[in-house]
């Protein structure tokens, strides 16, 4: 298993929309270890492919997992090819991200998702998600379409929020 570098804004990378996963194979495998392995490590709940430079519709999730917690057992989601086909109500927490690194906003979302994926094995699932872990679904599957969640705060906001963070990155450049 491999750790591997994640993308940070505003690396052009995150910008693309990425493509669906058609080759099921033992490198598919590899590469969702290393990314559960990379999103224990930072520590996130939530880790998309093209984060760690990968065209692929694919993400990992861990909500439940806590560190501190010594009865807490790891349970890596595999997420590849999602869809969410039903949602509900509205939401609005606090969010962050491992390609945004300190820094945190309150994003509007819905509530409640009902989301289609496969696994490993290419066999298709059902979830129907509330609270953190619709968030974290919807968080995921928006980096697959080229969107951070710093795209979804009121124009003004996200200007001086971009701006902000291009001027930090290059001095640590
Ligand atoms: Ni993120």
């Amino acid at each position: 298993m491999a750790l591997l570098k994640i993308l940070t804004f505003p690396d052009p990378f995150l910008k693309i929309v990425a493509k669906p996963v058609s080759l099921f194979d033992k490198a598919l495998e590899t590469l969702v270890n290393d990314m559960a392995e990379t999103m224990y490590d930072e520590p996130g709940i939530g880790l998309a492919a093209t984060q760690i430079h990968e065209d692929k519709r694919l993400f990992v999730m861990d909500v439940f997992y806590n560190k501190e917690d010594p009865e807490s057992k790891k349970q890596p989601v595999a997420v590849i090819n999602p869809e969410i086909f039903e949602t509900g109500g509205e939401s609005c927490i606090e969010e962050g991200c491992l390609s945004v690194p300190e820094f945190r906003a309150e994003i509007k979302r819905f509530a409640e998702v009902s989301l289609r994926f496969q696994d490993l094995n290419q066999e298709v699932h059902e979830l129907q998600a509330q609270g953190i872990l619709a968030i974290c679904i919807q968080h995921e599957l928006d980096h697959l379409n080229g969107k951070l969640f710093i795209d979804r705060l009121p124009p003004l906001k996200r200007r001086m929020i971009q701006n902000r963070l291009k001027k930090e990155n290059n001095r640590s450049n």
